[in-house]
C-alpha cells in the first residue's frame, strides 16, 4: 500500500490557535520561522479552531479570530500562492484522523502532558474530554499530511515527542511500517522560548492578565517602546560573554528578543552592547521592535479590511489541503479495515 517515506521531499505543518491576541512569542517562535521555510519546502500553515473549542470559545468571535491568525500569517510574509494557509475545521481529515488516533494513544501517554495540568488548573474533572485529547488531534494534524517537519516553540515540545510516539504504534498496530513518518519538531533559535516582559521565568502567553507582560502584534510603537522601557531587568549591565547571563532570566530575555529580531547571535548582541547598562540597551531594542513588527501590524490591518480576500486564500486553502489528506485517509481507512476503505 505505501512507499518508503525517506525518498519522499520534507513537508512541514503547523498550527496556531485562534484565540486571543497574537503576541511577539508566536511571531518570533513560531510564524517567522514559517515564512523562511515556505521557500524551501512544501507548507501547510493550519488556524486551529478545533483545538480552540477545547476551552468555551464565543461563537461571534471563532470565525473572526481565525481570519486574524490567517491575516497575520499573510502579513509576517506567509505567500498563500507557495504555502497552504487553511482553517482546521474546514478540512474533514482532522477530526476523523483524531478520532482513529484517540484509539491508538494511552491514557498513560496523555497524562503526562503538561499542558493539559495547567489548563485545566486545580479542577480537572470539570476539564473538557477534548482538552486532554488535545494532543491526538495535534499529532492528527501533522500526520493528515504525513507531515515530516513541525515549526513550533518550545513549549510544543513533549506534544510533539507525542506524535511520534502515537505515529510508531500506528505503524506498528496496524501493520504499517513506514507509513506515518515521525514528525521532527524545528525548535532553534533565540525565539524559540519568549519570556514575560514582567518576569522572565514564565512564558510570554496570551493567557497572563498583565498586558505589560507581552509585545502584542498589533501594538503601536509607543505601546511597544512603553513596555519594553518598564520589562524586568535587573542592576548589571550588559555583559560580554552568553555565561553572564546565567541565572539573569529577565535580561536573558530581552537579549535573546534583539538576537531572534535582528536574526543574529545571542553573542553576537552582546558583543555589540557588552559593558552598557538597560538605559542604552532598551531604546535601541524598542527601536529594533518598532521597525521589524510595524509593517507586519500595518499589512495586518489592510488584509484584516478585505474579508472577501482572505476568505478566497483559506477556501483555495482548505481544497489544496484537503487533496492532500484524503488520499492519505483512504489508505488510513484501509490499514483499519473500515467497510468503506
Ligand atoms: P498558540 O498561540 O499556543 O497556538 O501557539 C502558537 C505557536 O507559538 C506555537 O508554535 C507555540 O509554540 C509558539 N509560542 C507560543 N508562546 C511562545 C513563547 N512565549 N515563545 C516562543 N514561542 C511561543
Ligand atoms: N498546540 C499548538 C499550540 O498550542 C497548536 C497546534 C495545533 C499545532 N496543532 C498543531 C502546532 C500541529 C504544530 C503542529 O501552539
Amino acid at each position: 500500500m505505501s512507499q518508503n517515506l525517506s525518498s519522499e521531499p520534507k513537508r512541514v505543518f503547523s498550527g496556531v490557535q485562534p484565540t486571543g491576541q497574537l503576541h511577539l512569542g508566536n511571531y518570533l517562535g513560531a510564524i517567522k520561522k514559517f515564512v523562511d521555510l515556505q521557500h524551501q519546502h512544501q507548507c501547510l500553515f493550519c488556524v486551529v479552531d478545533l483545538h480552540a473549542i477545547t476551552v468555551p470559545q464565543e461563537r461571534a468571535m471563532l470565525a473572526a479570530n481565525s481570519r486574524e491568525i490567517a491575516a497575520a500569517f499573510l502579513a509576517a510574509g506567509i505567500d498563500p500562492d507557495k504555502a497552504i494557509v487553511f482553517v482546521q475545521s474546514s478540512v474533514p481529515a482532522h477530526a476523523e484522523l483524531a478520532w482513529i488516533l484517540n484509539c491508538t494513544a494511552r491514557m498513560g501517554w496523555l497524562e503526562r502532558m503538561t499542558q493539559f495540568k495547567d489548563k485545566a488548573g486545580k479542577d480537572k474533572e470539570r476539564a473538557s474530554v477534548g482538552l486532554f485529547a488535545y494532543p491526538v488531534l495535534q499529532a492528527a494534524d501533522i500526520l493528515a499530511y504525513r507531515a515530516t517537519h513541525v515549526p513550533v516553540g518550545e513549549d510544543q515540545k513533549q506534544h510533539l515527542e507525542l506524535s511520534r510516539d502515537i505515529a510508531e504504534r500506528f505503524n506498528r498496530d496496524y501493520e504499517a511500517p513506514g507509513f506515518f513518518p515521525s514528525p521532527e519538531p524545528l525548535i532553534q533559535g533565540p525565539g524559540a522560548r519568549i519570556m514575560s516582559l514582567k518576569n522572565g521565568s514564565v512564558k510570554m502567553s496570551k493567557s497572563d492578565p498583565s498586558d505589560l507582560s507581552r509585545i502584542n502584534m498589533n501594538d503601536s510603537a509607543e505601546q511597544i517602546t512603553r513596555k519594553i522601557k518598564k520589562a524586568r531587568t535587573d542592576p548589571d549591565g550588559i555583559p560580554s560573554e552568553v555565561e553572564g547571563l546565567e541565572g539573569r532570566d529577565g535580561a536573558k530575555n530581552l537579549i535573546g528578543i534583539y538576537a531572534a529580531l535582528d536574526e543574529i547571535s545571542v553573542q553576537d548582541v552582546l558583543t555589540e552592547f557588552a559593558g552598557q547598562g538597560w538605559g542604552q540597551f532598551k531604546p535601541a531594542l524598542a527601536e529594533l521592535a518598532v521597525a521589524k513588527l510595524s509593517p507586519v501590524s500595518e499589512e495586518f490591518t489592510r488584509l484584516m479590511n478585505d474579508t472577501r480576500a482572505l476568505d478566497k486564500v483559506l477556501q483555495d486553502g482548505a481544497e489544496r489541503a484537503h487533496a492532500i489528506s484524503e488520499p492519505i485517509m483512504a489508505e488510513v481507512r484501509k490499514y483499519i479495515g473500515f467497510w468503506k476503505g
